[in-house]
């Protein structure tokens, strides 16, 4: 039996978090960091810097002046956001030249922004705090690299995944359950943890397709497994298959929440996408 771990540690090419994201992330983490800290660290990387920044003034954030300075950026903006944007632009440039890529990129990135923002929008709109709406963004965000991973890395395995997809309309995930030991959700939380991300981030990739089974922070599971069907509903990118799951039993109790709330999120998800241009374009 294969595990996670043996397959994202046989793979030497995988991308590291590179010295500046990952001091970033420990910034963040560490009690006693200053927002001159992160700018001491983030300004060192020009390639990094111009684009937190170009992320910072985009349409997205829509702040009247503009922002010059990453030290600015990390009071407005908040600490978690300003690793969140770090680690998108690594993690966009890291998997944004796979050439194996079994399905459109730009569409799957798509399909992962527009989860992050619909999770955050979620996230915002049952009351949770502004750091889970922040993890709530990344976690959509990434919630499917280990795809990324698969379609690069292990690539044979991933063909025959994608031909059942095709020729059964199942879901990636259940394709997988059928033909490996584990699954892109395993495989993405791996790698995220190996870069040292947050575990309360990890473990909602972990279980972002059975949100009900899980114990600790089940609310923002379910709203990740929300936002993921939400997307897919309104075709917003590709993740991989066209399959659009049923909202499992008992999610719209545990967040408290009913279709009127649904059809609100769904409209707020359109809307903020097409915000969302400048992620989109550091894609292409
Ligand atoms: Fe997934
Ligand atoms: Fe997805």
């Amino acid at each position: 039996m294969t595990t996670p771990q043996e397959i994202i540690e046989n793979i030497s090419e995988l991308p590291t978090l590179p010295d500046v994201v990952a001091k970033v992330n420990q910034l963040v983490n560490s009690a006693s960091a200053s927002a001159g800290d992160i700018n001491d660290v983030i300004s060192r990387d020009i390639a990094l810097s111009t684009k937190v920044l170009k992320m910072v003034n985009s349409s997205f954030y829509g702040f009247p002046r503009r922002i010059t300075s990453i030290t600015h950026a990390v009071v407005i903006l908040g600490f978690n956001t300003v690793r969140n944007l770090t680690l998108s632009a690594f993690v966009f440039k890291a998997f944004n030249d796979s050439k194996r890529l079994e399905f459109d990129q730009k569409q799957f990135w798509i399909h992962s922004i527009a989860a992050g923002i619909t999770a955050s929008n979620i996230a915002h709109g049952v009351g949770l705090s502004q750091k889970e709406k922040e993890d709530a963004f990344m976690a959509g965000l990434l919630h499917d690299v280990g795809k990324v991973v698969m379609c690069e890395y292990i690539s044979d395995s991933t063909k025959k995944i994608i031909e059942e997809v095709k020729a059964t309309d199942c879901l990636f995930y259940e394709a997988e359950k059928n033909q490996l030991d584990f699954t892109h959700a395993s495989i993405g939380a791996t790698l995220l943890e190996k870069w040292n991300l947050p575990i309360s981030i990890v473990s909602l990739i972990n279980n972002h397709h059975h949100p009900m089974s899980v114990e600790e922070n089940k609310k923002m599971c379910c709203i990740i497994s929300l936002s993921d069907i939400l997307v897919r509903s309104l075709c917003l990118g590709n993740g991989g298959d066209e399959k659009i799951p049923v909202i499992p039993d008992g999610l719209l109790d545990e967040l408290a929440i009913g279709w009127g709330d649904i059809n609100g999120f769904m409209d707020a998800s359109l809307h903020e996408v097409k915000k969302a241009s400048v992620f989109i374009e550091m894609l292409t």
